[in-house]
Protein backbone atom coordinates (compact mmCIF):
# COMPACT_ATOMS: atom_id res chain seq x y z
CA UNK A 1 0.00 0.00 0.00
CA UNK A 2 0.95 3.54 -0.16
CA UNK A 3 0.77 6.02 2.78
CA UNK A 4 0.68 9.71 2.97
CA UNK A 5 3.47 11.05 5.73
CA UNK A 6 3.96 14.62 7.62
CA UNK A 7 4.92 16.58 4.15
CA UNK A 8 1.01 16.60 3.34
CA UNK A 9 0.03 18.54 6.86
CA UNK A 10 -0.90 21.93 6.29
CA UNK A 11 0.20 21.54 2.40
CA UNK A 12 -3.17 19.47 1.48
CA UNK A 13 -2.64 20.18 -2.24
CA UNK A 14 -5.42 17.44 -3.05
CA UNK A 15 -3.94 16.63 -6.40
CA UNK A 16 -3.75 12.60 -4.88
CA UNK A 17 -7.59 12.71 -4.84
CA UNK A 18 -7.97 13.55 -8.54
CA UNK A 19 -6.35 10.56 -9.80
CA UNK A 20 -7.02 7.96 -7.18
CA UNK A 21 -9.50 4.99 -9.12
CA UNK A 22 -10.57 3.82 -6.08
CA UNK A 23 -11.16 6.47 -3.64
CA UNK A 24 -9.16 5.52 -0.68
CA UNK A 25 -8.10 8.99 0.10
CA UNK A 26 -9.37 10.14 3.42
CA UNK A 27 -9.39 14.08 5.20
CA UNK A 28 -8.65 15.37 8.01
CA UNK A 29 -8.47 18.96 9.07
CA UNK A 30 -4.52 19.10 8.32
CA UNK A 31 -3.79 16.28 6.05
CA UNK A 32 -4.92 13.18 4.08
CA UNK A 33 -4.11 9.62 4.61
CA UNK A 34 -4.66 6.39 2.72
CA UNK A 35 -6.65 3.58 3.56
CA UNK A 36 -4.33 0.76 3.34
CA UNK A 37 -7.04 -1.78 2.58
CA UNK A 38 -8.56 -0.36 0.15
CA UNK A 39 -5.44 0.87 -2.06
CA UNK A 40 -4.31 -1.23 -4.56
CA UNK A 41 -0.96 -0.13 -5.14
CA UNK A 42 -1.48 1.53 -8.44
CA UNK A 43 1.03 4.55 -7.63
CA UNK A 44 -0.62 7.09 -9.39
CA UNK A 45 -0.64 9.58 -7.01
CA UNK A 46 2.88 9.37 -5.97
CA UNK A 47 3.93 11.34 -8.43
CA UNK A 48 1.12 13.75 -8.13
CA UNK A 49 1.95 15.48 -4.97
CA UNK A 50 4.50 18.27 -5.15
CA UNK A 51 5.51 17.76 -1.69
CA UNK A 52 6.67 14.06 -2.23
CA UNK A 53 4.43 13.04 0.90
CA UNK A 54 3.17 9.83 -0.76
CA UNK A 55 5.57 6.93 -0.59
CA UNK A 56 4.75 2.71 -0.71
CA UNK A 57 4.80 1.28 3.08
CA UNK A 58 8.02 -0.25 2.44
CA UNK A 59 9.74 2.83 2.00
CA UNK A 60 10.37 5.62 4.49
CA UNK A 61 8.58 4.21 7.31
CA UNK A 62 10.72 2.00 9.16
CA UNK A 63 9.11 1.75 12.45
CA UNK A 64 4.97 1.67 10.81
CA UNK A 65 4.27 4.83 12.71
CA UNK A 66 2.63 6.33 9.30
CA UNK A 67 0.94 3.07 8.74
CA UNK A 68 -0.77 3.37 11.91
CA UNK A 69 -1.62 6.66 11.33
CA UNK A 70 -3.04 6.03 7.96
CA UNK A 71 -4.86 3.03 8.89
CA UNK A 72 -6.31 4.31 11.95
CA UNK A 73 -7.40 8.06 10.65
CA UNK A 74 -8.93 6.47 7.40
CA UNK A 75 -11.53 4.89 9.51
CA UNK A 76 -12.24 8.26 11.60
CA UNK A 77 -11.89 10.49 8.62
CA UNK A 78 -14.23 11.30 5.80
CA UNK A 79 -14.09 9.79 2.38
CA UNK A 80 -12.41 12.60 0.29
CA UNK A 81 -13.30 11.98 -3.76
CA UNK A 82 -13.62 15.61 -5.22
CA UNK A 83 -10.17 17.84 -5.26
CA UNK A 84 -10.78 20.82 -3.19
CA UNK A 85 -9.37 24.21 -3.07
CA UNK A 86 -5.95 23.73 -1.08
CA UNK A 87 -5.03 25.80 1.82
CA UNK A 88 -3.93 29.31 0.60
CA UNK A 89 -1.46 29.62 3.22
CA UNK A 90 -0.33 26.09 2.14
CA UNK A 91 3.65 27.44 0.74
CA UNK A 92 4.66 28.21 4.24
CA UNK A 93 4.66 24.91 5.21
CA UNK A 94 5.99 23.49 2.57
CA UNK A 95 9.66 23.00 3.78
CA UNK A 96 9.04 22.93 7.38
CA UNK A 97 10.10 19.87 9.53
CA UNK A 98 8.21 18.51 12.54
CA UNK A 99 4.89 19.25 11.59
CA UNK A 100 3.42 15.92 12.76
CA UNK A 101 4.28 17.36 16.25
CA UNK A 102 2.77 20.79 15.56
CA UNK A 103 0.02 20.84 13.92
CA UNK A 104 -1.32 16.90 13.62
CA UNK A 105 -5.11 16.94 14.15
FE1 LIG B 1 -1.40 15.86 0.67
FE2 LIG B 1 0.11 15.68 -1.43
FE3 LIG B 1 -2.33 14.80 -1.52
S1 LIG B 1 0.06 17.39 -0.03
S2 LIG B 1 -3.41 16.10 -0.11
S3 LIG B 1 -0.72 13.97 -0.26
S4 LIG B 1 -1.24 15.81 -3.17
Amino acid sequence: TYIVKDECIKCKFMDCVEVCPVDCFYEGENMLVIHPDECIDCGVCEPECPVDAIVPDTEDDPDGKWLEINSKYAELWPVITVKKEPPDDREKYEDETGKFEKYFS
